[in-house]
């Protein structure tokens, strides 16, 4: 069956709870086998430079244990580039990243950064992997993601989660433009960060979306409800939107 939107589950946030006593519980791979089988339609797992989540082992395992399509979120750095060149997974997602950061606070700066991001964009398209900048919605952006010849986009939803009542409207119609303009131009768009059973269903009825990317909170409500009926609620709400 074809989805009109997939939902890829990002598993980060189990390696958290299970790094937080350093064993081997929870496991990462069992949360991505049942997210597959509650209707997720890819798995996301983002590499950090410091490791703090997902470990080299785990993208080794993931590569080899499960059947859904695996979305790689990496930095720009050549450690990064050379481990995905060598697991060559589905897709790579570039974000930015600051050692600091809690999350991934904002978007990539496609056009400020347009040529660090260029051979990365054309390496990893050379070796198969199809690439998405992780951005904000914003001309500009989808623009420099236009002229880089990267074929997906994510739009960074954060500003959008954390927006309440007129500022969201408009936040949500920024998107929704410029899901338009990628459209208009022959690339796909994704979205994801902050998404939620509460606020996921305006972005999940623009219509050129083409994917969802959610981890935090859909790992969090597991542990009231369990993986699996976490994952069939937000595969609900996504349908019900189209
Ligand atoms: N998409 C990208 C590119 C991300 O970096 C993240 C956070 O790791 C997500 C989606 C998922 O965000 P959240 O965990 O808030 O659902």
């Amino acid at each position: 069956m074809i989805r009109p939107l997939r939902l890829g589950v990002n598993i980060d946030h189990v390696a958290t709870i299970r790094n937080a006593r350093g064993g081997a519980h929870p496991d990462p791979v069992r949360a991505a086998i049942a997210a597959a089988a509650a209707g997720a339609d890819g798995i996301t797992a983002h590499l950090r430079e410091d490791r703090r989540h997902i470990t080299d082992g785990d993208i080794d395992r993931l590569m080899a244990e499960i059947d859904l399509p695996l979305n790689l979120e990496m930095a720009a750095t050549e450690e990064m580039l050379a481990i995905a060149l060598a697991h060559r997974p589905h897709a790579a997602c570039i974000v930015p990243e600051k050692r600091e950061e809690r999350t991934t606070e904002g978007g990539l700066d496609a056009a400020g950064q347009f040529d660090v991001l260029a051979p990365f964009v054309a390496r990893l398209s050379d070796a198969g992997i199809r690439v998405s900048l992780f951005i904000e919605p914003s001309a500009a952006q989808v623009d420099a993601a236009l002229r880089l010849g990267a074929p997906v986009i994510e739009f960074h939803t954060g500003r959008f989660a954390h927006l309440a009542g007129e500022e969201q409207v408009v936040e949500l119609k920024r998107i929704a433009d410029m899901a338009a303009l990628a459209a208009k131009n022959g690339i796909e768009s994704h979205a994801g960060h902050g998404l939620t059973f509460d606020n996921v269903t305006p972005v999940a009825a623009i219509p050129q979306l083409a994917e969802l990317n959610i981890g935090h909170f859909l790992i969090g409500e597991a542990i009231f409800t369990g993986l699996e009926a976490s994952v069939m609620r937000m595969r609900a709400l996504m349908d019900a939107a189209r």
